[in-house]
Parts: structure tokens; C-alpha cells; sequence
């Protein structure tokens, strides 16, 4: 690698605005139109404010909605997967030219908008695209059916970037913005860097996919989703601690980092699988892993199809290399981990549980086996199964 990879559209966007311009915008806020924002709008916000979701400068208008549902890309022809819509109810909306005040849902001012379009949310174009289904069961359609069916476009200011600053789960310390990833990188030397998306507590099958683009790199960037998910998802902080005691006992610190994404799910498997890849990319890395049903939910996707719809992109425009991993799992027989690349899948010979059998496990204070996940990161998930933590 020659250098480090450029943002997305070739511009690391910056929305967030400082000094005399945040106490100009303080003040014409008290007096403009206001809109509460869902959660995942606040994320969406924060997203776009910090340039993770450069070259975004707003909320999209319907050419890139419509180019982004049907085509994958944005209207300038930058590879895009999924909209980033404000939608609001029909009686809620402002006009074209007005300028919107955007708050949290606890209250807090975030940014202005400045209103270039208002157009109907056309879901029955989005859904079918973006998530390959329109079953209410999805928790992506879910929350899409949810959403207004207008929306409103425009270039965002922002004032807090973070919706709750002072809550448990904005873990200000690691909350880096792009920017600051790529300082960090440059200080450490790091060129080539690796990120890892996860949603969950890292396991011995995650571990591995780690430590083999570890092998190949100079570092690796451990950026957990910690925006809003779904129900049932173990939140965020706990997850945190996990990773904190994983990282302390089993990463070299000199070669590792740990960041988070304050972004939303969608569990949009092979779009999300994208969207990911081109944020991380914003957030200088050259690679990022995806593995088995990448961001799905589920049955909804195949296990590999988020791997292959990175092959539909042009590499050139991607830029961000995706690393491609198949299932792992501990092989009893091998005595390491293994995927279906390294090691014939002998009938009995992986450690694999369900979902269901290791939460099971931990609110029984059972530690699942150190072949699944980390003694250290088991009594974590015990602590807070049983509700001690
Ligand atoms: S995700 O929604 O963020 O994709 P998760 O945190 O479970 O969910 O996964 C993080 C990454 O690890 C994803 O790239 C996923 O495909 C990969 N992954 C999870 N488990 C396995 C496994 N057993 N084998 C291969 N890849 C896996």
C-alpha cells in the first residue's frame, strides 16, 4: 500500500460546528421549527456529522434514495448501499428552504437542517432492495415500516455529536471519529489496518478471524456497533467489558485498537456488509472482515451472501478490501480453529453451540467451553445474565 485510504468520494466530511458558528446555531435553534429524532436517526446524525458516512453531508433526497435502492449507488456514482433518510409523519414536516432545529429524544439539541427537499418515503421501492424481504418480522423492515412516510433532505450542522454524552453507553473515551482513527494510525505507523465489525461479545470463532488478519497486517481495529440495536442483543456496555477483558488478556496492545461505531443496525446482511465496509474505509483502514451471514438476521440471507456481493462492486471504487471468511469453529481433532478452508469438517469434531444453549448456559452461571469463548469473557456475560453485573 502506498498511502492510506483516501474517504469515501475522495472527502472525509466534518458537519460538526464549533465556536462563534455552534453559539450562532444555539441561538437560531430557539427559535426554528423542532423535530424529535428515533434513536437511529440520532445515530444516522452522528454518523454523518463526524464523516463516518463520507461523503454524506445530510440527510439523502430522492435521486440518491432511488439510485441508492435500485443501483447500490449514490447519484454522483459513488457506491452507496443503504439510505439514510430522516422520515417524519406528513403533519410533522417543515417546507423546502426552512431551516429545522433536530433533537434527541432525550431532549438534547443536535443540529439544524436546512431543508432542500421534502418527498414521500416510498418503502415498497426501499424494503424489497435493501433487505431482499418485507416480512414485518425483520427487524430492519420492522423499524423502516415504522418510520414517517416523508421525508425530509438537507445538509446537517451539528451541535452534539453524541445524543447522551453523560450516558453509560457513550464510551467517550473510545469513541474516536474518523479523524482521530486515522491520527491514531499515523502515530502508530499503521498502513495496513483491519477492522472488525461486531454486534456481539467477541468468541473464540471471532477471536480467530482477528488474529489471522493480524498476522497479515499491521494492525487491526476492533470497532463494535454501538448504536441502537435489536431487542435481545446484549447491550452495548456489557459488551464492552468483554472486550476489554478479551483484548487485556489476549491481544498484543501495540498491534490492536479499540474504537466504536456509534451507527445503527439494520441487519441488512449483504447491503449492511457494504455499508460497513465503506464506513470503516472512512475511518482509514484498508481491509475489513466479513465472515459468516455478515450483519443478518435469521434466516433471512444465505451465509456467504455477504461475501458475495462485494464481487457485483468494482474494487476501484470500493478501494477497502473485504477479507472473506467461512465458518469457524474449534476443531476438537485439529486441537485450533479451523474453517472448511484449513480443515475437513469432521461429523462431532466442532465446538458449536446455539445462541439459545449458551445464553442457557450463562444465566445458569455456567461458563459455555474455553473452546467456544474466553473464561474472562464468560463470567462478564454470567455476571450480567444473572443479573450481578
Ligand atoms: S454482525 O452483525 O456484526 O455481523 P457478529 O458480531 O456476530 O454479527 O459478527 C461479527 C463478524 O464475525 C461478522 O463479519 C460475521 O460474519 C463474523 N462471524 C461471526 N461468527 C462467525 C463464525 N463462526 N465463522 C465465521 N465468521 C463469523
Amino acid at each position: 500500500m502506498k498511502g492510506r485510504v483516501p474517504a469515501h468520494g475522495n472527502m472525509l466530511v466534518n458537519r460538526v460546528a464549533d465556536g462563534a458558528k455552534a453559539d450562532a446555531l444555539r441561538k437560531e435553534a430557539a427559535s426554528l421549527k423542532r423535530l424529535t429524532l428515533t434513536p437511529k436517526q440520532s445515530c444516522d446524525l452522528e454518523m454523518i456529522s463526524i464523516g463516518a458516512f463520507s461523503p454524506l453531508k445530510g440527510f439523502m433526497g430522492s435521486a440518491d434514495f432511488e439510485s441508492v435502492c435500485t443501483s447500490m449507488k449514490l447519484a454522483s456514482g459513488a457506491i452507496w448501499p443503504i439510505p439514510i433518510l430522516l422520515s417524519v409523519s406528513k403533519s410533522d414536516a417543515p417546507k423546502t428552504g426552512e431551516r429545522v432545529a433536530l433533537h434527541a429524544s432525550n431532549g438534547v439539541l443536535q443540529a439544524v437542517i436546512t431543508v432542500e427537499e421534502v418527498f414521500p418515503h416510498n418503502k415498497a421501492l426501499e424494503l424489497p432492495n435493501v433487505f431482499r424481504t418485507e416480512d414485518a418480522a425483520h427487524p430492519g423492515v420492522a423499524q423502516v415500516m415504522a418510520e414517517g412516510d416523508t421525508c425530509i433532505a438537507g445538509p446537517v450542522e451539528t451541535l452534539t455529536v453524541c445524543a447522551d454524552p453523560n450516558g453509560p453507553e457513550a464510551f467517550l473515551d473510545h469513541r474516536l471519529t474518523p479523524a482521530q482513527t486515522r491520527a491514531a494510525f499515523d502515530q502508530r505507523g499503521w498502513l495496513t489496518i483491519t477492522a472488525f465489525q461486531t454486534r456481539n461479545p467477541i468468541h473464540r470463532a471471532h477471536e480467530y478471524l482477528c488474529k489471522v488478519a493480524q498476522e497479515i497486517g499491521d494492525g487491526l481495529l476492533v470497532h463494535p456497533l454501538v448504536g441502537e440495536t435489536k431487542e435481545g442483543d446484549i447491550p452495548a456496555k456489557v459488551r464492552m467489558e468483554c472486550y476489554r477483558v478479551l483484548l487485556d488478556n489476549y491481544f498484543v496492545p501495540e498491534r490492536t485498537m479499540l474504537s466504536v461505531m456509534p451507527a445503527a443496525m439494520r441487519y441488512a446482511g449483504p447491503r449492511e456488509a457494504i455499508l460497513h465496509a465503506l464506513v470503516r474505509k472512512n475511518y482509514g483502514c484498508s481491509h475489513f472482515i466479513v465472515g459468516r451471514d455478515h450483519a443478518g438476521v435469521g434466516n433471512y440471507y444465505g451465509s456467504y451472501d455477504a461475501q458475495r456481493i462485494f464481487d457485483e462492486l468494482d474494487p476501484a471504487s470500493l478501494v477497502i478490501i473485504p477479507f472473506k471468511f467461512e465458518h469457524t469453529a474449534y476443531s476438537k481433532r485439529a486441537g485450533g480453529m479451523v474453517s472448511p478452508k484449513t480443515f475437513p469438517n469432521i461429523p462431532g469434531d466442532q465446538v458449536s453451540l446455539s445462541g439459545t444453549k449458551v445464553r442457557e448456559m450463562l444465566a445458569a452461571g455456567q461458563r459455555p467451553p474455553e473452546e467456544f469463548t474466553r473464561a474472562e469473557v464468560a463470567d462478564v456475560l454470567i455476571k450480567w445474565a444473572t443479573g450481578k453485573g
